[in-house]
């Protein structure tokens, strides 16, 4: 049986611990605040899942000091990712370490030291990029393998999406000052709160052979407002080592949302939408002049971090195993969120040196 700890009993928390019982995983779950916990026990498992899992252990990070586990799950403000990483290899590193994303806050700084530490503890580091693993994504990538649309010419993502969603989901803080998410030094705001978009606009880049960003010109909307300082709206325009040219366009003003990515070629589109409606992704792909072909994916909330856990898993039996969640996938979006506010507040295009 598979011993994760996760640090952090938030939201993420609750639903990564909701999914690794359901493969049947020993969970225990700390936090620093002990009214996380009871919000835990009391509310968030019992209104998202039914009841709370009396299986799962609830405490202090202190009260499990020594103790090993095979995974250590990192769901906490991304500020705090990078030094809770480091401490866990410091002390009992586990096989498995999954740190949420963004991997930290904007700063490649943090990204160099954990790199560095994950290859000596010999720890497998990944980044909970959830949405490379869902059954839609992984549907896209096998037609995207298996019919040709032609040479492709740009490459478009989008996470727009109004963050009164996530303040639903936290109805403890008042707003965006109570909290990471109100301010772009701390790993919040659009760019790296949504940076969902960067990411998989990365991942079908490199599953078409299409390189890595290399060049960032970016306009962000920065706001200041009740105590908050954060990007609203980040509109990136990139290019790749091998001269894929695209647009990345996140913010956190847009309802309802859009989630959605197109790679577009010579002779047709991939299509790729988050929540088509409240129970279905959607993948398309059209080949002009013939039948296209589309499924509407249904889905539930937990299904976002299905295909996550399962793979968690997998790399736990065997950590030779390649991940599309792995450490250095992580640090190329890192990467592309420092190059972009680089660029926004310079007023230039960025070059991405590795
Ligand atoms: N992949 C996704 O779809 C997804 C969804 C939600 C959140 N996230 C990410 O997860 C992270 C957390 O977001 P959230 O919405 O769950 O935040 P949250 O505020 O709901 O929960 C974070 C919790 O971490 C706790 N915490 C802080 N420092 C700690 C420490 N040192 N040890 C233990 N606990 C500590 C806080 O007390 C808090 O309860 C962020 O990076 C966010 O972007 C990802």
């Amino acid at each position: 049986m598979i011993r994760a700890k996760i640090l952090g009993a938030g939201s993420i928390g609750n639903h990564l611990a909701h999914g690794a019982r359901e493969r049947g995983w020993a969970v225990t779950m700390c936090d620093i605040d002990p009214a996380a916990l009871a919000r835990t026990r009391d509310d968030i498992y019992p209104a998202r899942y039914g009841q709370f899992d009396e299986a799962i252990r609830l405490c202090d990070p202190e009260a499990v000091v020594g103790e090993v586990f095979d995974v250590v799950i990192i769901g906490t403000p991304p500020d705090s990712h990078v030094p809770l990483a480091l401490a866990e290899m410091a002390a009992q590193p586990p096989r498995v370490i999954l740190i949420e994303k963004p991997l930290c806050e904007p700063d490649l700084e943090p990204c160099r030291r954990l790199a560095a530490a994950a290859a000596e503890a010999g720890v497998r580091v990944l980044v909970g990029y959830n949405h490379r693993l869902t059954e839609h994504t992984c549907l896209a990538a096998k037609w995207l393998a298996e019919y040709s649309i032609g040479e492709i010419t740009t490459l478009r993502a989008m996470t727009r999406e109004h963050w009164g969603g996530i303040f639903g989901a936290h109805p403890w803080l008042a707003g965006p000052a109570d909290t990471y998410l109100g301010f772009t030094s701390r790993g919040g705001g659009a760019l790296a709160e949504h940076s969902h978009a960067i990411n998989i606009w990365q991942y079908f880049a490199e599953l078409a052979g299409l390189g890595r960003i290399s060049e960032v010109m970016a306009m962000l909307d920065e706001v200041e407002a009740q105590g908050a300082a954060y990007d609203r709206v980040a509109q990136l325009s990139v290019r790749t080592d091998k001269g894929l040219v695209g647009t990345i366009v996140q913010d956190v003003v847009t309802q309802p949302a859009q989630k959605w990515m197109r790679l577009e070629g010579s002779e047709g589109y991939l299509e790729w939408q988050v929540s088509i409606d409240a129970n279905h992704d959607l993948v398309r792909l059209v080949r002009h002049g013939a039948e296209p072909l589309e499924k509407r994916v249904a889905k539930t909330r937990p299904d976002d971090f299905r295909g996550e856990i399962a793979h968690i898993e997998e790399v736990v039996k065997d950590p030779s195993l390649p991940s599309p969640l792995d450490l250095e996938t992580g640090i190329d979006t890192m990467k592309v969120i420092v190059a972009a506010l680089e660029s926004s507040r310079q007023g230039r295009l960025v070059r991405i040196d590795d």
